[in-house]
């Protein structure tokens, strides 16, 4: 598949910028699990995910929010392959993932990595944090030897504002944050151009969260990433991410630039997500009216397309 094959109709993948080619392409992804009822004899399919489209340009954050099981790790493992789509497409760099063999999709997989919620779970506890970053770089014969592994690593653990010579430390020796970077020098390790972060700062202290979000902005800027950044906090959101999707029921309800998504959300369940942010003035907070819960679409299938409310402002039909 060429670059230009996985620019899709307006309605259903919104671009980002006219003559730019995505990074990232997804088309119409599906995410189904089997569910038994029935004391185990009957078997239903559970639509996690349900035709989810967008594109994430090269050096571009894109946020993924919505109420938790609504399927945002779930597409990020889709576009990872970690956990690969029943139906749809997911091309990097114009090339269908699906399609590649087990020898190219590994040397996929080393441009797209994954940074967690829990940096401790992560983390192997008997081994040092030096040979924990290192290990991709020896699954990837990237070092002719020790002693370039080494320096790499080092490079690495200033690249995240850790001290080199902690090294040989094991993961208990450190802080949160501490091991969340470590993740993250894992992560970049093998020079990725894409990383899905999962909720990479839910499990920090607030303090941290700032330093670790600035680290991802950071790295960005320096190795020109582009990022698929899930979390809960749509204040961190709309700091880091350029365009966000909200996610609903398994489907991209709503799709914007983050300054006309804040500015002017247009989905009911986008204005009730954003209702619930608490704002840091007592005079506004008591003021404040959480937006109720929001009811289903029409259950017509047409009602769930996208379409372009403002330029780059996508939202479902039915919230129209
Ligand atoms: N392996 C699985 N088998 C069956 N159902 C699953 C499986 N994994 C996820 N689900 C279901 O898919 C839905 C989406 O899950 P997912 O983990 O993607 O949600 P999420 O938006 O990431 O939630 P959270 O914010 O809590 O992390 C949930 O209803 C979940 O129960
Ligand atoms: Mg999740």
């Amino acid at each position: 598949m060429t670059p230009s094959e996985t620019t899709a109709p307006e309605t259903t993948a919104p671009a980002h910028a006219p003559g730019s080619y995505p990074l990232i392409s997804v088309r119409n992804l599906c995410k189904h699990y089997p569910l038994r009822s029935g004391w185990g004899f009957k078997t239903t399919m559970f639509k996690a995910v349900e035709d989810v489209s967008f594109n994430i340009m090269p050096n571009e954050t894109l946020g993924l929010v919505g109420e938790s099981g609504s399927g945002k790790s779930t597409i990020g493992r889709a576009v990872t392959m970690l956990n690969p789509p029943t139906s749809g497409v997911v091309a990097f760099e114009g090339v269908d993932l699906a399609e590649q063999n087990a020898h190219e999709m590994r040397r996929m997989r080393k441009r797209m990595q994954m940074v967690f919620q829990d940096p401790y779970s992560a983390l192997n506890p008997r081994m040092t944090v030096g040979d924990y970053v290192a290990e991709p770089l020896v699954i990837h014969d990237l070092c002719a030897s020790a002693a370039e592994r080494r320096e790499l690593v080092a490079g690495l653990f200033a690249k995240v504002g850790l001290e080199p010579r902690y090294m040989a430390r094991f993961p208990h020796q450190f802080s949160g944050g501490q091991r969340q970077r470590i993740c993250i020098a894992r992560a970049i390790a093998v020079k990725p151009s894409f990383i899905v972060a999962d909720e990479p700062i839910a499990a920090l202290d607030v303090s941290i969260q700032a330093q670790v979000v600035n680290l991802l902005q950071d790295l960005q800027e320096e190795l020109g990433l582009a990022y698929l950044f899930i979390s809960h906090d749509l204040r961190m959101v709309r700091y880091l991410c350029h365009r966000v999707a909200v996610i609903w029921k398994g489907r991209i309800v709503e799709l914007a630039p983050s300054e006309l998504l804040y500015g002017n959300p247009l989905h009911p369940y986008t204005r009730r997500l954003l209702s619930a942010v608490p704002v840091p003035d007592p005079a506004i907070e008591r003021a404040r009216t959480r937006l109720p819960q929001v009811a289903g679409l029409p259950d017509d299938p047409d009602s769930h397309d996208l379409v372009e409310a403002e330029p780059g402002h996508y939202v479902a039909r039915g919230a129209l």
